[in-house]
């Protein structure tokens, strides 16, 4: 049988729904119930009615899903897609950190382990981080983690002052800087469009910023036709479809890699998203005092968005 028909197939009998991101390969984005950023996508793993999320996207995204739903089977084709973000936190250091500055709020960027989210006062993604900066009492004292670049750009975006975490996004850090000058020259008339896990060196050049769905929302409402693409270029299969007849560049990397790829989003496949439905594994599994720690601060997220 067809690798799609099985799939299919054992969706139906499992009862089951395929959330993905942006960043997962183009057969898998073809295949998806919904795809999203990672605010759309908490939202959406909220509102199923599925007794299955098949996750395809990376730990921290499939853990949210688990938080917000305890009832639901989560299953992630490959348990090995992490993120180097969520990795740069680990939950013993964060908590020193934490309470080396007493009184602090403490905004956790999504991309952290669920260790660090019960940790955490609030939870942002990129596409609301400035609007819950902007809650915050001005006269309160703010801690941001784990991203160092999205907590730079809210910073200026705010002008509010934040100890930042000291982590970055392994795929969004590379980006040649040189390769962008080249790309900007070569294109005249494109417009270079960035995520803020981008560092400042790049994103000083961006006509825009902002999460994956902003992105792809903004190749379709904006008049331009050829855009330069800051981010991981699994999105230009989405911006290819819905903002027809106009043209994407991705930016290589600094190894000169046209193809910038994530390689946890990456790890997921088509024969692993059957293997997942077939043996209902690898799944998800949160222990039930933490899952509640961490919901709080995901609710309170949810609420303002
Ligand atoms: P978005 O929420 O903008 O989709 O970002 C997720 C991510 O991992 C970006 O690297
Ligand atoms: Fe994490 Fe970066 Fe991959 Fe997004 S692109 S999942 S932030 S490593």
């Amino acid at each position: 049988m067809d690798l799609i028909e099985k799939l299919y197939k054992l969706k139906k009998e499992r009862n089951a729904v395929i959330l993905a991101h942006y960043y997962q390969d183009n057969s898998i984005q073809d295949v998806a119930d919904f795809l999203g950023d990672s605010l759309a996508l908490a939202q959406k793993a909220k509102q199923t009615n599925a007794d299955v999320i098949l996750f395809c996207g990376v730990h921290f995204m499939a853990e949210t899903a688990k938080i917000l739903n305890p009832a639901k089977i989560v299953l992630m084709p490959d348990l090995n897609a992490g993120c180097s973000l969520a990795d740069s936190a680990p939950a013993d250091k964060f908590e020193k950190w934490v309470k080396s500055y007493p009184g602090n709020y403490v905004i956790s960027y999504i991309n952290c382990s669920t260790h660090v989210k019960a940790m955490s006062d609030i939870i942002c993604t990129s596409s609301n981080a400035e609007k819950i900066v902007n809650s915050v009492p001005i006269n309160q004292n703010i801690c941001f983690a784990p991203d160092k670049h999205l907590g730079a750009h809210i910073i200026k975006k705010t002008g509010r002052k934040m100890v930042l975490w000291d982590g970055t996004c392994q795929v969004h850090i590379i980006f040649s800087e040189l390769e962008v000058i080249n790309l900007m020259n070569k294109h005249p008339e494109a417009l270079l469009i960035a995520h803020p896990e981008c560092p400042e060196n790049i994103l000083q050049y961006a006509d825009f910023i902002g999460s994956t769905t902003s992105l792809l929302n903004y190749t379709i409402s904006s008049d331009a036709n050829e855009f330069i693409v800051a981010t991981e270029p699994g999105i230009i299969h989405q911006m290819e479809k819905k903002a027809t007849n106009k043209k994407f560049y991705p930016i290589p990397n600094l190894d000169g890699c046209s193809c910038n790829e994530c390689p946890h989003m990456k790890l997921n496949t088509l024969e692993k998203m059957i293997a997942a439905l077939e043996n209902m594994k690898p799944e998800i599994l949160i222990p039930e005092d933490l899952r509640l720690k961490a919901l709080i601060p995901l609710e309170r997220m949810l609420e303002l968005s």
